[in-house]
């Protein structure tokens, strides 16, 4: 449709059609308005497959639909090319089951371990949480589907998500928490924004104009549809003021309502009503415009998909004498119901009933059914997390008989999900004795672990193995057969931090919150932020995984040694692969600013690639930075700011395996900025910015100072006596320095 017809179009319609254009028709489509033409369009969950529950039916099973790996352990991949398919297969479903909007991906930032959908979201960095978001959107709306990036902003946990009130320093909200948002809304442009539940510093997202106007709209101009999360709106004219367009689901009559009344008394303008419908039409009409009616995909190669995509997100943690791979002419023990029951996803608004669930222990028998020999013991129960004393025996009884034991453990249905945070790091007691019994009878013991979020492993010293499914989808099962029987090589890398126990993790101490409210005490300093500037050893840290093969950091180098203005700095750096076969390496590229500015991380990720390489086959990426990658942001400048100094580019195979580097000097390039100089501004801070000194000494200098001969104030300033003391203190000091002087002073000192 064309500017101008949606126009014409609004100008036609009634102030009640407009006001109920901008809530839902029931809880997935928007309202119709057949005399304009305009249709009502479909909106789904869920990020990691599609979950369709019949508009009519309401019936609690949602269509069949591929179950792809949660965004867990799509994020553990750190492959955009893979996110980018997974993304174009979603939006295949989608329009087959005539979807417009999908409602994912959800980008908030990891916090805590015990975040109830962790397994949803991609990681605790916002430059990876980013980069796969954009790959994932691009690929979905390349179908002609839309999606809504969610949940804006801060919905970091489920605790008391639809009241809560996050309260956040802006540095940490516009780095952490914005941060992934903003470069999204720029990179992909995703057709919806989604607000989230709860308030951030005082006012419900949904109603909140920092966001959803200064932030999203005027600063990053974003110029999509901002639909709230499902009855996250609390008053709708306050949230249609504020820029929240849709109002999900339907609310009865009710919000229309509220803005029809709020426009008739004039507490609204009709402009901003207009221009909510002007969005919300070019969404409906764009969609409409796309949909591809009756349209098929091969669910199939969906399937495959799903099973390559989990195997590039399963993470090797531990390999003690190549442990991994088995060979395929073993006895092996495969040992817990997960291995028959696999847990691929979590719960609440994103689970999907999967077309079909490859399980692992098929998978392997029918791998080694030629050659070897497969055993199994349930080893625990999969509804109770005490642990079975006469399962474990069976267990550890098989365990003695082979080879080697593969233990399936994890947080099982109902764990972790939407609504909820777990209340421990730990999984089901009944696992963990398991696998202390099974390690116990000296039988080489691999764990398989999947779970959404770290969990604790107080185990770990006592088997071989530890290799991480996370939530791997439908076709998990498969995918970790064949890397635990070396078909392929394991490439995934955590995109959360592994603590080695809960009150490792920075938001320890201020989770969950009390009183209603969620402080975010920990400031920036989440994930690898905190246990990096800390120097704390995590179990495993973020950016951690291994291979079957080996690497080697050959060579790093920049084809600058300093950044004076727009330049890019481009970056090469040479891997090569050293080990006996095939693998795929994560290198990672981290900024380490100068240790001068206090309230910084010491490292920050700004590039990543994976490469894939051949055994003993070399390779050379390059990373382009800008000089955004070396800023931060300045609350007192209200923006981002650029510390000149000495920086350094950091290379490595995780956050803690720093392999190369090489230093930047960046230098300064736009004007000094300092906050506005008052009479209470400290001397010393004038003179930190060489242009003030020089103004401010200039001036002083026709001042004697009082009883002291011919001394004048800016040799009283020089000779530094007076830094810690406010400029006002030089009106006691100097000769007929009065308060007229301070004023031009500092009209001079601000110009
Ligand atoms: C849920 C979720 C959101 C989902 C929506 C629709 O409460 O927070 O992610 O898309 O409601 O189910």
């Amino acid at each position: 449709m064309m500017d101008r017809n949606i126009d014409e179009i609004i100008r036609q319609l009634t102030l009640e059609e407009k006001a109920s254009l901008c809530s839902g028709l029931d809880r997935w489509r928007t309202k119709p308005i057949p005399r304009m033409g305009i249709p009502s369009i479909t909106m789904s969950d869920g990020p990691h497959g599609l979950r369709v529950i019949d508009p009519d039916t309401n019936s609690p099973t949602p269509h069949p639909a591929t179950c792809f790996p949660p965004a867990v352990n799509l994020a553990s991949s750190w492959n955009r090319e893979l996110l980018h398919r997974v993304g174009i297969a979603l939006g295949e479903e989608s329009q087959a089951e005539s979807v417009g909007v999908l409602l994912g991906p959800g980008i908030n930032i990891k916090r805590t371990p015990l975040g109830g959908r962790n397994f949803e979201f991609f990681s605790e960095d916002p430059y990876l949480s980013a980069a796969l978001a954009t790959e994932y959107i691009t690929g979905v709306q390349s179908q002609g589907v839309g999606t809504s990036l969610k949940h804006f902003a801060a919905n970091n946990q489920e605790w008391r998500r639809l009241s809560v009130d996050v309260i956040a320093d802006e540095q940490t909200l516009q780095e952490i928490y914005l941060s992934a948002f903003d470069r999204v809304v720029h990179t992909a442009k995703p057709w919806t924004v989604m607000c989230s539940y709860n308030r951030v510093n005082g006012t419900y997202a949904s109603e909140n104009s920092w966001l959803l106007t200064d932030i999203l709209r005027d600063a990053w101009e974003y110029p999509g549809v901002v639909v709230s999360d499902w009855e996250a709106v609390d008053e709708r004219d306050h949230a249609l003021a504020a820029g929240l367009d849709l109002e999900m689901p339907a609310s009865g009559g009710i919000g229309d309502q509220k803005i029809v009344d709020a426009l008739r008394r004039h507490e609204i303008s009709e402009d901003v009503l207009n221009e909510s419908v002007k969005r919300l039409l070019t969404l409906i009409f764009r969609i409409q415009s796309l949909s591809k009616p009756s349209y098929h995909f091969d669910a199939a190669s969906h399937h495959q998909l799903a099973r390559d995509a989990a195997a590039e997100g399963i993470t090797l943690l531990k390999n003690d004498q190549q442990a991994l791979p088995l060979s395929p002419n073993m006895r092996i023990a495969i040992i817990g119901a997960l291995a028959q029951t696999p847990q691929i996803q979590g719960g609440g608004s994103a689970r999907v009933n999967p077309m079909q669930v490859d399980n692992p222990l098929e998978a392997l028998s029918k791998l080694v059914a030629d050659t070897g020999e497969i055993a199994y013991e349930p080893g625990y129960d999969l509804k109770s997390a005490q642990p079975n004393p006469e399962m474990i025996a069976r267990a550890a009884s098989q365990a003695r008989m082979s080879d080697a034991a593969v233990i399936f453990a994890g947080l099982t249905e109902g764990m972790e999900s939407e609504s909820y945070d777990r209340s421990t790091m730990d999984l089901p007691a009944a696992h963990g004795a398991l696998i202390r019994a099974v390690a116990q009878t000296k039988t080489k013991t691999i764990v398989v672990l999947s779970n959404g979020s770290p969990v604790t492993m107080p185990w770990i010293a006592d088997v071989a193995a530890v290799i991480e499914t996370h939530l791997g989808g439908e076709a998990v099962g498969s995918a970790i057969a064949s890397i635990l029987l070396g078909d392929e090589n394991p490439s995934g890398k955590l995109a959360e931090t592994y603590p080695l126990a809960l009150e490792q993790n920075p938001s320890y101490l201020n989770y969950p919150g009390h009183d209603n409210e969620m402080l975010y005490r920990e400031g920036l300093y989440v994930g690898y932020r905190y246990y990096d500037a800390k120097q704390i050893s995590p179990l495993f840290p973020f950016g951690f995984g291994l291979s079957y093969t080996t690497f080697r950091y050959c060579a790093i180098n920049a084809d600058r040694t300093e950044l004076s203005g727009d330049e890019t700095l481009t970056i090469g750096v040479t891997i090569k692969n050293t080990g006996r076969v095939a693998g795929k390496e994560v290198v990672q590229l981290y900024v380490a600013p100068p240790g001068t500015h206090s309230f910084r991380p010491i490292r920050e990720l700004k590039g990543f690639e994976k490469v894939a390489l051949a055994p003993g086959q070399k390779s050379t990426m390059t990373f382009a930075l800008k000089r955004s990658d070396f800023s931060y942001y300045r609350t007192a400048k209200q923006d981002w700011h650029v510390e000149p100094g000495l920086y350094e580019i950091q290379v490595g195979s995780s956050s803690r395996d720093i392999l190369l580097t090489t230093p930047i000097h960046i230098l300064a390039a736009e004007p000094e900025w300092h906050p506005p100089f008052t009479r209470n501004s400290l001397i010393g801070d004038v003179l930190t910015h060489p242009a003030a000194a020089s103004k401010a000494l200039t001036y002083l200098a026709k001042f004697p100072v009082k009883g002291a001969g011919n001394q004048t104030l800016a040799d009283l300033v020089q000779q530094s006596r007076v830094p810690t003391r406010p400029l006002r203190s030089l009106l006691y000091r100097g000769a007929a320095f009065t308060r007229s002087s301070l004023e031009e002073l500092l009209a001079l000192l601000n110009a």
